[in-house]
């Protein structure tokens, strides 16, 4: 597996990291399934694992997975919403950050974490009192990496100028071009990394849904609204561009779509997520798929004539979580 950089930081990691959310939400495979398959993630080379504290048990998942090899992995969670529940709003308070890494060291069962999210930004606290107080953690040891996710430009630099941000995660894909306005020129200028997280936009750059896929009522797509019946057939042209792609290519619609990101920048770490080894083993096939400067044009060119519509959020949830 070929290795990456996030920005100056000098954190080297797999250049396709591995989401693990999934494994935690409902109708998930059972816990020794996702601790097999997490440790083939990392015989496999993957050496980058994305959690949160909001991910129900998953920090403790990938902790007791990883423990092993915890000296040669990096480990990833996010702080940032009251005991740890999207649904209760946001607390970037410096105590809620500080209980939020004593908890999470816990249930990881390690000392200190690699990159340490903020999952949301928090308008009730400064960006800066955030950051001050991860300076302190950073201090003690306790946190290697800053991290922000779904943070504005202007987050960003008030943040950086406080204490370096190693990574802005946020979601970005064929899907989901949003960070392509301001966002991804900022990193580059502050030699920030960048990890796009849904990269395969849900699973829906992979050609397996289409309009008439039945979402089960626990599945977060079912009460999304761009993944509404009427939304997945306006957009089912971007899948069409994908899986002819992928045909070109001799690929995988999952390849190209991972791939893509791949190519728009040499700082970009997807963590896709899956629940079974043989699509971790597909999806890591894109590492080794290059698309050439035509190929990117031709895309840009095909994307540009495509309007995606949806929201991402339902608006309950947009209010509660700011973004
Ligand atoms: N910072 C944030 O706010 C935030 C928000 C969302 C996600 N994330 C992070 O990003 C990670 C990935 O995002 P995500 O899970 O939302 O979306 P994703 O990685 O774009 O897509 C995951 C979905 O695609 C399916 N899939 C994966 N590989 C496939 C393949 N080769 N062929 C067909 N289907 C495939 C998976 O199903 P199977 O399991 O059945 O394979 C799953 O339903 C998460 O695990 C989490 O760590 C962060």
């Amino acid at each position: 597996m070929k290795s990456r950089k996030l920005g100056s930081s000098g954190l080297e990691i797999s250049a396709l990291g591995f989401g693990c959310m999934g494994l935690s939400l409902p109708n998930a495979p059972t816990k020794e399934e996702n601790i097999k398959l997490l440790r083939s993630a990392y015989e496999n080379g993957i050496t980058f694992f994305d959690t949160a504290q909001a991910y129900g048990d998953n920090e403790a998942l990938v902790g007791e997975a990883l423990q092993p090899f915890r000296e040669e992995v990096i480990i990833a969670t996010k702080f940032g919403f009251k005991e740890g529940k999207q649904m209760l709003g946001l607390d970037s308070n410096p105590e809620n950050i500080k209980a939020t890494l004593e908890a999470s060291l816990k249930k990881l069962k390690t000392d200190y974490i690699d990159l340490f999210y903020q999952h949301r930004t928090d308008p009730n606290i400064p960006i800066e009192e955030v950051a001050g107080t991860i300076k302190e953690l950073m201090q003690q040891g306790k946190v290697k990496h800053f991290g922000l996710s779904e943070a504005n430009a202007e987050t960003i630099r008030k943040a950086h100028a406080i204490v370096p941000v190693t990574a802005l995660q946020s979601e970005y894909s064929m899907f989901y071009r949003e960070p392509e306005n301001e966002i991804i020129s900022t990193l580059e200028a502050l030699e920030i990394g960048f990890v796009p997280f849904s990269p395969l936009g849900k699973g829906f750059l992979t050609g397996t849904i289409n309009a008439s896929t039945e979402f089960d009522k626990t599945d977060s797509r079912s009460f999304s609204p761009r993944f509404n019946k009427e939304n997945r057939e306006a957009n089912q042209v971007l899948v069409d561009l994908v899986v002819s792609l992928a045909e070109d290519k001799n690929a995988t619609p999952a390849q190209i779509a991972l791939s893509w990101l791949l190519a728009q920048k040499p700082f970009i770490v997807p963590i896709p997520g899956t629940s079974k080894l043989h699509r971790l083993l597909e999806n890591m096939g894109s590492v080794s798929i290059s698309l050439s400067d035509a190929e990117l044009s031709k895309i840009h060119a095909a994307l540009a004539t495509m309007k995606i519509v949806g929201e991402r959020y339902p608006a309950q949830l947009q209010q509660k979580i700011g973004k």
